[in-house]
């Protein structure tokens, strides 16, 4: 069984984070761990139709952001790795600077201490310099800084297919194929 931490903030498109764990649930192999920061249940709450516990039921086991003695806060605990989506800029500070002061931000010190992938799909804008200056720090480290950024090689027609396009590169980097995620094989 492979696992996949997955930490949720409070930035915009939670609806990102919903349709990652609906797809990882149906695909055999994989086990997620969600933690979902403070900031996280409020634009959940705000911005999707689902209930905090309906998100927290879509992983196969969630930990309190609190529980800094969750298995996910420990190295031993073996892991794939970790996608932080969305990624606030608070929460993206907090991984850049160490500052582990709940669950989230431990995991992901923990993958990258570990050595393990960790993907930040970072939700702002405009950038100032500080958001610029820590996914600069984070990349020389080797994470991948994956804004939710629009596509339209791959001609969406609803909301539905550019959210599974972001989703399915960010999956992808975990070496998982999102079913209905188109490549681009040349024109
Ligand atoms: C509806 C809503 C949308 C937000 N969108 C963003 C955003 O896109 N990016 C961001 O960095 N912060 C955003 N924020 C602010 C964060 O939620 C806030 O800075 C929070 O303290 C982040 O804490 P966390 O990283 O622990 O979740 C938003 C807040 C609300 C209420």
């Amino acid at each position: 069984m492979k696992r996949l931490v997955v930490g949720i903030s409070g930035a915009s498109c939670a609806n990102l984070a919903i349709l990652l764990l609906k797809i990882l649930r149906e695909l055999p192999g994989w086990e997620t761990h969600l933690v979902m920061s403070d900031g996280a249940r409020r634009t959940i709450e705000y911005e999707t139709p689902y209930g905090v516990e309906e998100v927290a039921a879509l992983a196969h086991v969630t930990h309190p952001a609190e529980d800094v003695g969750a298995s996910i806060a420990s190295g031993t605990f073996k892991t794939e790795g970790m996608v932080v989506i969305p990624c606030s800029m608070k929460t993206l500070a907090g991984i850049a600077h160490g500052y582990s002061d709940n669950l989230l931000l431990r995991a992901a010190d923990v993958t990258l201490k570990e050595r393990r992938k960790l993907v930040l799909v970072v939700r702002e804008t405009p950038l100032n310099l500080i958001h610029l200056q820590n996914m600069v720090g984070l990349a020389a480290m080797g994470v991948i800084v994956m804004p939710p950024v629009l596509t339209f090689y791959n001609h969406p027609k609803t909301l539905d297919d550019v959210q599974l396009h972001i989703v399915g590169k960010v999956l992808s980097e975990f070496g998982v194929e999102a079913p209905g995620f188109t490549r681009w094989t040349g024109k």
